[in-house]
């Protein structure tokens, strides 16, 4: 088993500063050291390089920044494509969460039918028509499936990325307007945290296992620290109160490891600037130890 690590330090997706540092804060609270025991090999890639675009921040756009995240996204795509031909498992590390847009791009050539476990408080489904803050990372699913600005749908050469029937999203609570109008069109499965208190995480993650089990040769995760409630992981740049408990999210990335039908996965929106003494990318590491099959006993 070869792990490749990807830092995506990019903040140009939202308004926040500090995402940008997520990368260098969960390699500081020691994911090398945590997962090396859990492959064979772990390259560390470094980081795509960003430059200093925070002197361009476009405050006006209903699509902020759309020509550096794309342009940005595309370099992405380039180095999650050429991990897998390597053999190797993407992991990538955020970044706002416009970076889905390239991490998909990367993924999705390589499977007929993949599919995506999207956790998040938020669906990250509009486009510059629905958006209500023009920030390209509430928009990166709705690029996935192909609705959105050509520049972000058609990252890689080709789109869509994703069926909306493979797509499951885990811990939403906060959508806009025109996400539930697009989810309710298309089919997109939500558990949102009513479903996850009435049914427990146990049931959650079972049904979304057994949705997947026949129907797509991969899946990827991308996880947004803010699925999990912001007292557990404060270091974000959008909390929504009332999220997914540290303890669930562990059981859901134990049993999506038990499943084994993860592919391919990325830790989004970690901004350390926001954190507390660094204890949301600890969380991450935590998390991605689970997900790579750590065991206690
Ligand atoms: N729905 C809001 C928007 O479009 C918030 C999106 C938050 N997305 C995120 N990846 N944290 O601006
Ligand atoms: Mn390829
Ligand atoms: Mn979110
Ligand atoms: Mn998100």
């Amino acid at each position: 088993k070869k792990l490749s690590i990807i830092g995506m330090p990019m903040d140009l997706g939202q308004m926040r500063r500090g995402v940008d540092m997520g990368p260098s804060a969960i390699r500081y609270a020691g994911i090398n050291e945590r997962l090396k025991p859990l492959f064979d090999n772990i390259h560390d890639l470094g980081d795509i390089p960003i430059g200093r675009p925070e002197v361009v921040v476009d405050k006006e756009s209903n699509l902020r920044n759309l020509d550096l995240v794309a342009e940005k996204n595309e370099l992405l795509a380039k180095k999650v494509d050429e991990a897998i031909q390597s053999g190797s498992f993407p992991l990538v590390l955020g970044g706002d969460h416009s970076i889905a847009i390239g991490t998909l791009a990367g993924v999705a050539k390589h499977y007929k039918n993949l599919g995506v476990i999207w956790y998040d408080a938020h669906g990250d489904l509009n486009t510059a028509e629905t958006s209500p803050s023009g920030n390209i990372h509430g928009m990166p699913l709705a690029a996935s499936i192909g609705l959105g600005h050509p520049a972000l749908t058609d990252i890689g050469g080709y789109s869509p990325k994703v069926k909306p029937e493979n797509i499951v999203i885990i811990g939403a609570r906060s959508l806009d307007e025109g996400e539930r109008a697009l989810i309710k069109e298309t089919g997109i499965k939500v558990y949102t945290m009513h479903e996850i208190d009435r049914m427990g995480m146990a049931k959650v993650m079972e049904e979304t296992i057994s949705y997947f089990k026949d129907k797509t040769d991969g899946v990827h995760l991308s996880l947004d620290l803010d699925g999990l409630d912001p007292n557990d992981a404060p270091g974000v740049g959008t909390p929504v109160i009332g999220g997914i408990s540290y303890r669930e999210s562990h059981l859901a990335m134990e049993m999506l490891e038990e499943a084994k039908i993860i592919t391919s996965a990325e830790f989004v929106e970690v901004n350390p600037i926001l954190d507390d003494k660094n204890k949301t990318a600890s969380i991450a590491v935590g998390l991605m130890g689970s997900l790579f099959g750590e065991k206690l006993l």
